[in-house]
């Protein structure tokens, strides 16, 4: 069985690792890009996902999305994770297609609508573009099969704050509109996607296994690799956004532990995720919210070799 999804994502290094990854899986069929702010602004996550769905040679309509916060002041971006260009400064040429006339939204309701009950969305960035989109089709989290999300930390540190993870911290309002919707929902948080660093020596194989696609994480991964590596005494990265689509691909990759999750919204919580697995609580603020399950360990090797062997498909 093929999984249709939409893809909604940030491009970004890690984002372009895990498009690629899901464009290769013969398990998923991609029905278009979605994007938003995040790593960088929205222009430039419309423009990169374009880049990365020509040099995949694949025809599939790219959106641009949000540009803001549902609430606050526009990102500060990570450049400086993800270079000036979002694609660690190796000068890509810009793409030569156009963007989607459709929003990312749009386009989520839109395709929602025609193919009911079977689309996952998977989100790789800030959850704006799906808030969004509930707020354009009330209806939506019966029109959808699941929605897996990169993003938050159930038990484990954040990495924007200490305790906020980037995706839900750059539209925590939005996070907890996407959370507290009737939909099955995923999450692959920082508790498994920084159990797994990558050696240098990992997309040199992905490299091997795809001159072009792989071959183009390689060359992009070294400025955020150098990022990753600060103060540690080997190289590493990590390949967050990857996670989600593996998923699809084999759930037995994955423990997942059910339970319910808010997100903060006020300045000092902004982003945090507090889960609350089923059993552990009896106040309100989390039995109001629906179930969702949250990735809480994942199988390494299996993991690591299922993202290879995919890229050598
Ligand atoms: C997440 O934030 C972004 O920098 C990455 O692309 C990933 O989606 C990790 O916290
Ligand atoms: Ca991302």
């Amino acid at each position: 069985m093929t999984h249709k999804i939409i893809l909604d994502t940030d491009p970004g290094i890690d984002d372009a690792m895990a498009i690629f990854f899901a464009f290769q899986a013969p398990e998923i069929e991609v029905l278009g890009l979605t994007t938003v702010f995040g790593n960088v602004p929205a222009t430039m996550a419309a423009k990169n996902g374009l880049s990365l769905v020509e040099l995949a040679n694949k025809n599939i309509p790219v959106c641009l999305g949000a540009a803001m916060p549902h609430v606050g002041p526009e990102s500060t971006y990570a450049h400086f994770v993800h270079g000036d260009d979002g694609f660690g400064n190796i000068n890509h040429p810009a793409p030569t297609g156009d963007i989607d006339p459709r929003t990312s939204a749009e386009f989520i309701v839109e395709m929602a609508r025609k193919y009911p009950g079977e689309i996952t969305i998977v989100a790789v960035g800030p959850l704006s573009n799906l808030a969004l989109a509930l707020k354009l089709e009330p209806q939506l989290p019966s029109l959808v099969k699941a929605v897996n999300i990169m993003g938050g930390a159930a038990f484990v540190p954040g990495n924007v704050t200490p305790v906020a993870e980037a995706n839900i911290w750059n539209d925590a309002y939005a996070a907890e509109i996407v959370f507290g919707a009737s939909w099955p929902i995923n999450m692959f948080g920082l508790d498994v996607t920084y159990d797994l660093p990558f050696p240098p020596n990992f997309t040199a194989t992905l490299r091997e296994q795809n001159q072009v696609l792989g071959g183009f994480v390689e060359r992009a991964a070294r400025f955020y690799t150098e990022f990753y590596s600060q103060g540690k005494d080997e190289p590493q990265c990590f390949f967050h956004d990857a996670f989600p689509l593996a998923y699809l691909i084999d759930p037995s990759l994955f423990e997942m532990t059910e339970g319910h999750l808010r997100v903060g919204t006020d300045p000092l919580h902004q982003g945090q995720t507090s889960f609350a697995p089923v059993g552990t609580t009896t106040s309100e603020h989390w039995l109001k919210m629906p179930l969702i399950r949250v990735a809480t360990k994942v199988d390494h090797p299996r993991l690591t070799r299922c993202f290879i062997e995919t890229y050598g498909k």
